[in-house]
């Protein structure tokens, strides 16, 4: 598969002040979703500083409308190449192109553990890997999520305990407050995560984690 955005279909989206580009071999960028990077911007007013990590960063639209207002930098990784250019593609449009890092590849692997984020936002595939087929037009590595669609979302968890500040927060996006309360419950308080706050909104919902 090619990563140059020019070889498929270019479409656009706004997203707040951004304006967002993306074709089909990437997940549709979804309105609601500015709800995350919009708590993310309010958290980051308070939180010390440091650079912000974007886990399953996509077309990049939810770390960079978090950042967008500050002056923080942003490391964003993805598995997908095409996603990946496009997040540098969107960086460069909204003229954040010198404070945005991309990284692509698995996301266990991308992120050493000397590096320490002020805050961590991270959207998984959630859809259990049996219920995908559900989703035809969406791109299989943007939703599946493995046996019990928390496949990813744990490494997310997992990298971020291990790389944020004490009291910085993890953003993740999941399917339901049925997922949080597994994610809760199996990974998050071994890995001194408490969880704080859970936003439900119309397609998903979006838990707050703080980092004791
Ligand atoms: C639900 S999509 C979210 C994309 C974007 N945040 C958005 O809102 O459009 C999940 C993303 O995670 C990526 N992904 C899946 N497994 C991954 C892994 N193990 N490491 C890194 N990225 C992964 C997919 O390529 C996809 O872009």
């Amino acid at each position: 598969m090619t990563a140059d955005p020019t070889t498929a279909l270019r479409e656009h989206v706004e997203f707040g002040p951004l304006t967002i580009g993306f074709d089909q071999r990437v997940l549709r960028p979804r309105p609601w979703t500015a709800a995350q990077s919009a708590w993310a911007a309010e958290l980051l007013v308070e939180a010390d500083p440091g650079p912000v990590l974007e886990l399953c960063a996509g077309a990049g639209q939810i770390g960079l409308l978090a950042v967008h207002a500050s002056d923080r930098r942003l490391v964003c990784v993805d598995a997908n190449p095409v996603a990946c250019a496009w997040t540098l593609q969107n960086a460069a449009a909204a003229g954040m192109a010198d404070r945005v890092e991309v990284r692509q590849g698995d996301l266990a692997v991308m992120v050493p553990p000397s590096e320490s984020y002020a805050l961590v936002v991270a959207d998984p595939p959630w859809v259990p890997a049996a219920e995908t087929s559900r989703y035809p037009e969406d791109p299989l590595l943007a939703i599946d999520g493995g046996d019990d669609g928390l496949v990813v979302a744990a490494a997310c968890v997992d990298v971020a305990a291990g790389r944020l500040a004490r009291n910085g927060s993890l953003l993740i996006q999941l399917g339901t407050s049925e997922q949080v309360r597994a994610v809760d419950a199996t990974l998050a308080a071994d890995r001194e995560l408490r969880l704080e706050e859970v936003r439900t909104f119309e397609r998903g919902v979006v838990a707050r984690f703080v980092r004791e």
